[in-house]
Formats: structure tokens, C-alpha cells, sequence
């Protein structure tokens, strides 16, 4: 049985004094948490309180060993003012997932659904409704006791906290092949949602930044040509009228964005292939004009629709339209708020 939250509710919301035409994600927070300790071998005190600080000990061991994995998520509004969620027993799947890679406990998924359904009922007044905007959720996980010393942490700390989020990209990407530095190896995290994860990427990143580029399209560590993921998203291509994705090798993280599109292609009747995919070949697609579409996809981004690949050997231009793309984007915006049918079961409504 789902144990009870308890809930403290805020003497007066912020949420009036937002501008949600002009939000910028991971700005702004909602006026609450759920918050849940691990100790003794169990979760304990499962509670929504009103958003704080959290004391933390300097020998914290997240702080040190990096015991920290979280999930992204997003809630919207139906159109009878229903909050909504998508797909919310995947994001708890994957967070015991990454949980048991990285030597954390698992957290019971149906309190993770039941958490997320009555804090998004509670934080409903935060759900921005302009097109593509919704309220971003991040449930994480981080290790809390105060210990020195290399061994899996005793007590734990799972948080699901609220950033209101317009459309995340405005326009579309170009991507950086990195050849220098990789986001993940076979047997690492690259699979887990893991803080780490996230680190290693950010100066890689700059660099293809200062460059002129938009994100890095991770390559594999053996020769820098199977490619992984691009930036925090998985990767789809369009070659001569199909769909190609990397498939998931224990270094690619398994995207619900990406799950959930290989579904609607497939179901709007296109061919989708999970498997291998080389530079090589899509430069071959690109010189034989049969790359049509690529673009990325994740939570936080949705869709991203990618303009050019390239480094200092070669750059790949995509062409201008991007149907597919678009048509992708605008089902899943349409079905997250119900001006869309949902024929998978997708849509959890959280009340
Ligand atoms: C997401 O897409 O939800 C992510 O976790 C990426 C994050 C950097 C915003």
C-alpha cells in the first residue's frame, strides 16, 4: 500500500506574481517539494512541504562520490484544466534504473506516481499554458549521509521540486561531432541519469559552443563514429523516407521523449530502425542527398530540429523543411494538452 503524504501547504502562493508568457526553465520554482528519507533500509515520511533549503553536512556523500540521479518530466494542462502527465511509470522505471547502477536504492514507483500526481495537483496554479510550455519536473535522488569514505551511502534523500518551462529551443541546432572527449563508454553510466553524466558533458559543451555550435553530438570512446546522443537528447534521422535512432547499447540514455516517438512514427506510418549508426554513413546519406530530417529529442527540449553537423573536417547541411519533424512536435504538444487524441495510454491525468 502507497504510504500517505503529508501535506504543508504555503500561507500564500507565489504564482500570481509570474510571468509565464516570459519564462525562462529552471529560473523560477513552484511554491513546493515532496520530500522522502531513506534510512534504516526504507522510505520514510514521504511529505509536501512548502519549497526550503535543505541542511546539508559537508561530508554529504553525494557531494563527494556523486550519488546523485534525477528524472525530467513534464505537466500540462488538459483542456477542461486537468493537470496532466506524461508517461509518469517510465520516469519511476528509469529512475530505479539509474538507481541500481549507481548503488542507490530504489524508490517505490507507485509513491513516485502518487507523489507526482498530488504535488502537480497541488502546484497546478504553475502550469504555464502557452503552446509547447509546461511545468518541467525534476524528481532526483542524492545520498545524504555524512560519511568519508568509498562505499554506497546509508541514507538518501528523493525530492521532486517544479521550474515552469516555455518552449525550450526557438530555433534549430547545430551540432558539434566531438572527437576529443565522449559522454559515455560500454559499462559505464552513460545509461543512468546520473549527475556525473551531466558534468562531464559541460566543457565539452563550451567548446562546441564557442565554436558556433549549438550542442555536441556524442561519439563512441573506440573511434569516434557510432554516435550516441546529442547534447541531454537521443538523435533521430531521416534517410530517404525512414527513421534511424542508435540503439539503446547500455551507453545511450533511454529517452521517454525517444520511446514515445519511435511509437508515434511507427503508428503514423513510418519505418523505425533502432541500431547501430555510424558518421560515416550519414555523411554517405548527406553526399547522396537522402538525409532528409534529423533531429533530437528529450524532455526539457521536446523536439529539436537540427540545421547542420560538422567540426573543423566537415559540415553537413540539412535541408530547410522538416516536416516530419514539426508534424512530431506538434502531436505530442497537441496530445500533452488533449487537443489531440491519445491512442497509447500515454496522458495520466493527476487528480
Ligand atoms: C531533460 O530533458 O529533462 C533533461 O534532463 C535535460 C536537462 C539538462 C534539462
Amino acid at each position: 500500500m502507497t504510504q500517505e503524504i503529508k501535506i504543508t501547504k504555503v500561507a500564500q502562493s507565489q504564482a500570481a506574481g509570474v510571468d509565464f508568457h516570459n519564462i525562462v526553465m529552471g529560473t523560477r520554482f513552484s511554491d513546493h517539494m515532496f520530500i522522502c528519507d531513506y534510512e534504516n533500509g526504507a522510505w520514510h515520511n514521504p511529505r509536501i512541504e512548502p519549497l526550503a533549503l535543505i541542511p546539508t553536512h559537508p561530508a554529504t556523500m553525494a557531494l563527494h562520490y556523486g550519488q546523485a540521479i534525477f528524472e525530467g518530466m513534464k505537466a500540462t494542462l488538459g483542456q477542461d484544466g486537468t493537470p496532466l502527465l506524461f508517461r509518469p511509470e517510465e520516469n519511476a522505471k528509469r529512475l530505479n534504473h539509474s538507481a541500481d547502477r549507481m548503488g542507490m536504492p530504489a524508490f517505490p514507483e507507485d509513491l513516485f506516481v502518487e507523489a507526482l500526481k498530488q504535488f502537480v495537483a497541488l502546484e497546478k496554479e504553475w502550469i504555464p499554458t502557452q503552446e509547447g510550455s509546461a511545468l518541467y519536473l525534476r524528481p532526483f535522488m542524492y545520498a545524504d549521509e555524512a560519511f568519508i569514505g568509498m562505499r554506497a551511502a546509508t541514507s538518501y534523500k528523493f525530492i521532486i521540486m517544479a521550474s515552469p518551462a516555455g518552449p525550450f529551443f526557438s530555433r534549430k541546432i547545430k551540432l558539434y561531432a566531438e572527437k576529443k572527449y565522449v559522454r559515455a563508454v560500454n559499462g559505464g553510466t552513460g545509461e543512468a541519469k546520473a549527475a556525473g553524466n551531466y558534468a562531464a558533458a559541460i566543457r565539452p559543451t563550451e567548446y562546441a559552443k564557442a565554436q558556433g555550435y549549438d550542442q555536441v553530438l556524442w561519439l563512441d570512446a573506440h573511434d569516434f563514429n557510432y554516435i550516441q546522443e546529442v547534447g541531454t537528447m537521443n538523435i533521430f534521422f531521416k534517410v530517404d523516407g525512414k527513421f534511424i535512432t542508435p540503439s539503446l547499447s547500455g551507453s545511450i540514455l533511454n529517452g521517454i521523449t525517444r520511446m514515445s516517438v519511435i511509437d508515434l512514427l511507427r503508428h503514423k506510418g513510418y519505418e523505425v530502425t533502432e541500431r547501430p549508426i555510424t558518421m560515416d554513413e550519414i555523411k554517405a546519406a548527406h553526399a547522396a542527398g537522402l538525409l532528409e530530417e534529423a533531429f533530437g529529442t528529450g524532455t526539457a527540449v521536446g523536439i529539436a530540429m537540427v540545421e547542420a553537423i560538422g567540426n573543423n573536417d566537415f559540415t553537413l547541411t540539412l535541408p530547410e523543411a522538416n516536416p516530419v519533424s514539426h508534424m512530431v512536435n506538434d502531436t505530442l504538444n497537441a496530445m500533452k494538452v488533449q487537443q489531440e487524441a491519445d491512442p497509447f495510454g500515454w496522458i495520466v491525468p493527476a487528480q
